[in-house]
């Protein structure tokens, strides 16, 4: 049976390889999605991703996907770190969820130490750059 994940992307992160690229890197999310996808094939994982700004849209397509897929990824950008609204939907969630950032949290701005996500999700993987993606993905298939 195939399992199917979904990667939740929040604000500002439709222009990854344009924004901050010293911190977030050259990669455009589709070539770093291309890159999950092979391994999705070879795993008989199915992927799906959503990107939005607006922390309401992210709260409405986590409620509609909590029926539809078997886990989540989701890297809230800005949002870990001032959403209680998201991190009460992630709490409500029948999923295991992953919170992913692609910085080290803890190295940077003392406004970003703290992610309400990070107390419902399951784990939190950050630092490893495009790379937690693909972690968190093989710890939601195992
Ligand atoms: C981020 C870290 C957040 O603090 C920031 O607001 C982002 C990206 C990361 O992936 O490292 O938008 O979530």
């Amino acid at each position: 049976m195939t399992f199917h994940i979904s990667i939740v992307h929040g604000p500002n992160l439709n222009w990854l390889g344009k924004r901050e690229t010293a911190i977030y890197g050259t990669q455009t999310w589709e070539a770093i999605f291309a890159g999950l996808q092979a391994w999705g094939k070879k795993n008989e994982v199915a992927l799906s991703w959503f990107q939005s700004n607006h922390e309401g849209v992210l709260i409405d397509y986590l409620q509609k996907v909590d029926s539809e897929v078997d886990g989540v990824l989701i890297n809230p950008g800005a949002y870990s770190h001032t959403s209680i609204a998201l991190r009460d939907c992630v709490a409500s969630l029948d999923l295991p969820v992953i919170e992913i950032h692609l910085s080290k949290l803890q190295k940077r701005e003392a406004f970003r130490h703290h992610s309400y996500i990070a107390e419902v999700a399951q784990a939190t993987i950050a630092g490893f750059g495009p790379k937690g993606y693909m972690l968190g993905l093989e710890l939601l298939k195992r």
